[in-house]
């Protein structure tokens, strides 16, 4: 059956790419363009000014060899230092909003609010004003990964008392910096940071509890938020006047067949993935999705727990959680195809998320690959995930806060061009089939490091000599392409530009107005 499906999904693929035909097509002055980056995957300057440690830094120091070419985040792409170099290449893309991340434990060393470290704090001033200075609108995210060890060590995300712990970061966060942060991106992808780290230990913290961790993460990062939310609302908005967003990640799925089984196995997947965090927040009722609170139910009643490993939110609870976000954050890279039948029993382990699901996934061979074994190219996929969104959650506010692939070195990167301006062509569908899409972030601005697979996947616009102990950032062709759609607002397909000329002319450039400078001392001498 399967060579049958990725016949029949190719075909599809390719009908709807001659469907949809960008011509004359462009992007109103409203939608905005920008770039993304993260705190640990960035700064380097690990322990400087009074930083704290992270779990990331922990890790770094326990266990080295977890990460693919036993790499860190120490120095990454050093933007602590050159975080002027970062706006200069976030103007030379033309782009007007860049969204970063704030290191937790640079601005509270030990987690909790008792101690704020002024030179963090100090830090992140510098660079908004500089960011404000050079036009540049900021999306900073309070929480992206880099959790302060202090608090991993009582718990981290399985202890409830974390909703308390960022909530007065948030409040902090609020207080410093919120007179010019106007757009709040509270924690991102909770999803793949609970599986990853708090299910199948291949993030710091490396926990592994998949049917139960897991949950236990989620439910606190609901909950976190919806604190930061709220405080934002009772003591800040009024004065600040800003907005506050989630970062929720998620593929588009179809199903396999036409089978009624594949079909709900679809559902499920989205239920269990996507709808888990925008339910609670989005929908009308609020809460987890039915089928998940029943599934993991019953599955943890068979299983002999007493109750369900699923922990739910009491009625109070889920009047907290919803509607705790003014637009959603949407992190997409790719699409599976999702099936269900009898090979999937005992297909995950048990107790677990995947098996409480129950359905199976993969990729069609044919969607062009990247470095990165889970993308591959399928621009159709954002343009249905985006209707599922507006069909579902009643068309909320949604910025793309990341969107990318990932590529070896070299500046000749045609797959991320061809990847950036497919997801983008499906970025005008969906808007012309009335999703409200406002904005866009390509992941990412630069080379970073990419967590467990430390430099071995490169995701930048930029590339970044990781060799060089000046981290020069070079702009690729995707970059270039990038900056002629932020441009035109259109998508040229025939733009071929030579990222090796542009940048040759660079640096003889540079070479020249040198020789200027020099003459012209010369001259007054
Ligand atoms: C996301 C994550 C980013 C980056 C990206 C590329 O899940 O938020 O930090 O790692 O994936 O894999």
């Amino acid at each position: 059956m399967r060579p049958l499906i990725v016949f029949l999904a190719c075909c599809l693929a390719a009908v709807s790419a001659a469907a949809r035909n960008t011509t004359g097509r462009s992007f109103s002055s409203e939608f905005f363009f920008g770039a993304a980056t993260a705190s640990y995957q960035i700064e380097g300057a690990w322990d400087v000014d009074g930083k704290g440690w992270s779990i990331w830094d922990y890790l770094a120091r326990t266990d080295p060899d977890h990460v693919a070419d036993s790499s860190n985040g120490d120095i990454a792409a050093n933007s602590y230092y050159m975080y002027r170099r970062d706006i200069e290449m976030l103007k030379e893309l033309g782009v007007t909003h860049y969204r970063f991340s704030i290191s937790w434990p640079r601005i509270l060393p030990y987690g909790r609010a008792n101690y704020v470290n002024q030179r963090g704090v100090n830090h992140y001033n510098e660079f908004i004003d500089e960011l404000i200075a050079n036009g540049i609108t900021p999306f900073a995210t309070m929480y992206h990964w880099d959790l302060p060890q202090n608090l991993q060590e009582l718990g981290g995300w399985l202890n409830e008392e974390i909703v308390d712990w960022f909530g007065d970061y948030a409040r902090i966060l609020y207080q410093n910096f919120g007179d010019r942060v106007k757009h709040w991106l509270t924690i991102n992808e909770p999803y793949v940071h609970c599986n990853l780290a708090y299910g199948y230990s291949m993030h710091a913290p490396r926990i592994h509890s998949p049917g139960i961790g897991y949950y236990e993460c989620g439910r606190h990062i609901l909950l976190a938020n919806a604190r930061a939310y709220h405080i934002y609302d009772n003591e800040f908005r009024s004065v600040q006047g800003g907005k506050l967003g989630i970062v929720i990640s998620s593929e588009y799925v179809f199903p396999a067949s036409d089978s009624e089984e594949d079909i709900e196995a679809t559902r499920d997947y989205f239920e269990f993935h996507l709808g888990q965090y925008m339910n609670p927040i989005f929908s009308e009722t609020g809460n987890y999705p039915q089928v998940m609170i029943d599934r993991v139910a019953a599955a943890s009643l068979s299983q002999g727990y007493n109750s369900s490993r699923l922990r739910g939110f009491s009625e109070e609870q889920i009047e907290y959680i919803k509607g705790t976000a003014d637009f959603l954050g949407l992190n997409h890279y790719s699409t599976r195809i999702i099936y269900r039948n009898s090979s999937v029993i005992g297909m995950f382990e048990i107790p677990s998320h995947e098996d409480d699901t129950y359905a199976a996934s993969f990729q069609n061979e044919f969607w062009p690959a990247s470095q990165a074994p889970w993308i591959r190219e399928y621009g159709p996929g954002l343009y249905h995930l985006l209707v599922h969104i507006k069909d579902t959650y009643n068309n909320p506010l949604v910025y793309i806060t990341e969107n990318g692939v990932s590529t070896t070195a070299g500046l000749n990167d045609y797959n991320r061009v061809s990847y950036y301006r497919s997801y983008l062509n499906a970025v005008l569908d969906a808007i012309a089939e009335g999703c409200d899409v406002q904005g866009y972030f390509a992941w990412s601005l630069m080379d970073n490091f990419e967590w467990a697979l430390g430099y071995t996947q490169r995701f930048g616009l930029y590339e970044v000599d990781f060799g060089d102990p000046e981290r020069t950032r070079t702009p690729r062709k995707s970059a270039l392409v990038y900056k002629e759609i932020v441009r035109s607002r259109t998508i040229d397909y025939d733009y071929d530009p030579d990222p090796y000329a542009s940048n040759a002319y660079a640096s003889s450039a540079w070479l020249l107005s040198i020789v200027f400078a020099i003459v012209n001392v010369l001259i007054q001498l």
